[in-house]
C-alpha cells in the first residue's frame, strides 16, 4: 500500500498543458511536473510527453538515466497508476 492516491491514465492525459497543468507517469508513478517546465535543463522538449509516460522521451535521452534526475523526479510525485 501507498500514501499515493490511485489516478487513472485518463485523469494524467487531462493534464497536458501549463494552463491545466503538466502530468507525467513513469514506472507506475504519476508526477505533477507543472512548476518544473520552466527549470527544465532540456527546455519545452518536456511538453512532448505531458499526459503521458516519460518512458518513450527517456529512452531517446538518456541523459535521463541517473539518480539525481529520478531523485529530482520524485519530488513532484502525486499519485500512483
Ligand atoms: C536534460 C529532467 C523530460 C529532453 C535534463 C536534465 C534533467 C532533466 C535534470 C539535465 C540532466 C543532466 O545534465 O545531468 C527531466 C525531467 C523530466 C524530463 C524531470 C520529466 C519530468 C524530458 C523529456 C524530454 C527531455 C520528455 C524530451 C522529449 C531533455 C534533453 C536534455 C534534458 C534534450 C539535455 C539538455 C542539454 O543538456 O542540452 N532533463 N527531463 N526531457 N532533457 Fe529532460
Amino acid at each position: 500500500t501507498s500514501a499515493f492516491p490511485i489516478i487513472s491514465q485518463e485523469e494524467v492525459a487531462t493534464h497536458r498543458s501549463l494552463e491545466h497543468g503538466v502530468w507525467v507517469t513513469y514506472k507506475g508513478g504519476v508526477y505533477d511536473i507543472t512548476e518544473f517546465v520552466a527549470m527544465h535543463p532540456g527546455g519545452d522538449k518536456i511538453l512532448l510527453a505531458a499526459g503521458g509516460a516519460l518512458e518513450p522521451f527517456w529512452a531517446l535521452y538518456a541523459v535521463h538515466n541517473q539518480e539525481h534526475v529520478l531523485e529530482m523526479l520524485s519530488e513532484y510525485k502525486v499519485g500512483e497508476l
